[in-house]
């Protein structure tokens, strides 16, 4: 992989709030002029405030969207980032959850990021240089229980991004990366509400993460691109080799499941400590 030096133009999905605001601050302070995008236009103007006022209304699942921010970025700066980092959760056994809930699961997170993907290639491979970042998960890489459609959609898009960067380098392109992120549970909005539901509980089966912390490590990979990076290191080899045995994966499914419920309140005694609900 290449080292990529910062500056240019970076685009973000969904960084009106949570892990796309902090990338979006980190890679900010790093250098890049950042595009603030998010299905909340009026959310990605406020986050886009002290970031130098970039922002966008962006629905990933507009496929012309994705291609008009990836022009409008390349015109100001040339663009050389793009992060994928927009994405929903829900919880449940896959049949307690609608077609229409499927549906957008998998619209926003897997079809949303080869969205954004397909845009930013389009413009970069014009220019032969490039990087997309995509915000997968933990949940990329093993089965979740409770939060299986939602990591159905993250295993698509960590085969699409992997697929996809073995494909530029089949077609002699070298001068574009395509990077993973996959990070376990982070303190962001997407799981403030989830302390009382036991559905969630894979999401809290480790320490939980700092959006900053995440951030920082993104910005670093906007630096210097690797196919897959997982955080922490350790949580990645030990679900990898979860997914290595999965006759043993479902057994252990109680063990983690009570690991994860611990994992939940222990935070909300962490919250209740600082005065929070
Ligand atoms: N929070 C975690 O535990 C965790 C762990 C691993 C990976 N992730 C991934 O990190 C990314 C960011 O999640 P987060 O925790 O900050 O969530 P969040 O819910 O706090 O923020 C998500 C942002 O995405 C935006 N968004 C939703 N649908 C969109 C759409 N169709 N188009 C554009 N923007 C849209 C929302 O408006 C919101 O601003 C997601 O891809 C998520 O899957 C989160």
């Amino acid at each position: 992989m290449s080292s990529v030096p910062a500056g240019g133009s970076a685009v973000v999905t969904g960084a009106a709030r949570g892990l796309g605001l902090a990338i979006a601050a980190a890679l900010h302070a790093d250098g890049w002029r950042v595009l603030v995008t998010d299905v909340d236009a009026a959310g990605a103007a406020r986050a886009a405030e002290p970031l130098g006022g970039w922002s966008a209304g962006l629905d990933v699942r507009d496929e012309a969207g994705c291609a008009a921010v990836a022009a409008e970025a390349d015109r100001r700066d040339g663009l050389g980032l793009w992060v994928n980092n927009a994405g929903i959760l829900a919880t449940g056994p896959a049949w307690t959850q609608d077609a229409a809930a499927r549906r957008q699961i998998i619209e926003v997170n897997a079809l949303g990021a080869m969205n954004g993907t397909l845009a930013a290639l389009a413009v970069m491979r014009r220019r032969g240089a490039g990087h997309v970042l995509n915000v997968v998960s933990l949940a990329g890489l093993v089965a979740a229980p409770g939060e299986t459609v939602y990591a159905a959609s993250k295993h698509a898009l960590l085969a699409f991004s992997l697929g996809t960067l073995a494909d530029l380098r089949g077609a002699g392109v070298r001068g574009i990366d395509i990077s993973c992120l996959c990070p376990d549970g982070i303190w962001t909005p997407m799981l403030h509400d989830r302390l009382d539901d036991p559905q969630a509980a894979a999401s809290f089966t480790g320490a939980l993460l700092r959006p900053e912390a995440v951030a920082a490590r993104a910005a670093r990979l906007a630096r210097r691109p690797r196919p897959v990076v997982t955080m922490p290191g350790w949580r990645g080899a030990q679900v990898r080799l979860l997914d290595a045995l999965p006759g043993l994966a479902v057994r252990l499914t109680p063990v983690v499941a009570a690991v994860g419920r611990a994992g939940q309140r222990r935070q909300r005694r962490r919250l209740s400590d600082r005065g929070r609900p």
